[in-house]
């Protein structure tokens, strides 16, 4: 190989390298259909009182009806996050949320496919990467949650279903689009049940996604993206996920209600 190829070789190393360090730790809570409105504001406040690190952003993902008290009453570096949005901007969707009305509302962020949506609500991969397409034209950054359920993971079919959900509902976009999005590996056994993920299981995955992006887009685009962590994140095992390669934080369920849970996970 010529001196020259080495080098840029080397450089492009360097640069890759470089981007992984980079990218920001993310913790995001979601607060589910929980807290009301005077309860909302005063955890909202509780959290906002700590001292955000300067390589993390925070995002709480209240109840849409909440979105704009929490809004008024920010005064910090917190973020704004919603649950779920239709795909249509506007029209006859009785009981629905469109992008827009939260562009309106100042939200930058907005989950899609969470698997209790998937499950209760029955949202095919078609409509959620309608919802993708939706945001991204809002300049709304996507969460796109995927994980597996406990009887895919005993199947051995655990990466199969989370390759599936991936390439079915994001990877229509071009690379440069695909950097704006988030994605949070959940998997559905360990939402909500106290089992978390071993941070080996969840490197594993997160490496595989990061993986099929690379196999995909190439490294730049790969390496650009931020992969969150969810499931049972708790204070005392956020550290230990978050050390790992390929886990850029966490989407914190349970634990988001606790005002100093929550700011034990921000600060690991
Ligand atoms: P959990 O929920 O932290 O309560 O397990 C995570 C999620 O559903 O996003």
């Amino acid at each position: 190989m010529l001196v020259n190829e080495i080098l840029i070789n080397y450089l492009h190393f360097c640069f890759i390298e470089n981007i992984s360090f980079m990218r920001k730790k993310i913790i995001a809570g979601n607060w589910k259909m929980n807290m009301l409105k005077d309860s909302s504001i005063a955890l909202f406040d509780k959290i906002s009182s700590t001292e955000i690190p300067s390589n993390t952003s925070v995002i709480i993902i209240p109840p849409a009806v909440y979105i704009d008290p929490l809004n008024l009453a920010n005064n910090s570096k917190i973020e704004l996050g919603a649950q779920n949005c239709h795909s249509e901007l506007f029209g006859a969707f009785t009981g629905e949320i469109s992008a827009s009305m939260l562009k309106d509302l100042g939200v930058n962020y907005c989950l899609v496919g969470h698997s209790e949506r998937r499950m209760y609500f029955h949202e095919s991969d078609e409509f959620l990467k309608d919802k993708i397409n939706t945001l991204l034209n809002e300049n709304i950054t996507p969460i796109f949650c995927c994980g597996e359920t406990l009887t895919q993971r005993e199947k051995g079919e655990d990466k199969i279903t989370v390759e599936k959900q991936i390439k079915n509902a994001l990877f229509h976009l071009d690379g440069n689009v695909l950097k704006q999005v988030i994605i949070a590996y959940e998997p559905v056994w360990a939402i909500g049940t106290g089992k978390t993920a071993t941070p080996t299981q969840a490197q594993e995955m997160h490496s595989f996604i990061r993986e099929l992006i690379n196999t995909k887009y190439g490294r730049e685009v790969s390496s650009s993206i931020s992969i969150l962590y969810g499931g049972s994140v708790k204070g005392d095992n956020a550290k230990e996920l978050f050390a790992q390669q390929d886990i850029d934080g966490g989407l914190i369920g349970g634990a988001s209600l606790k005002a100093e849970e929550f700011i034990t996970i921000i600060h690991s």
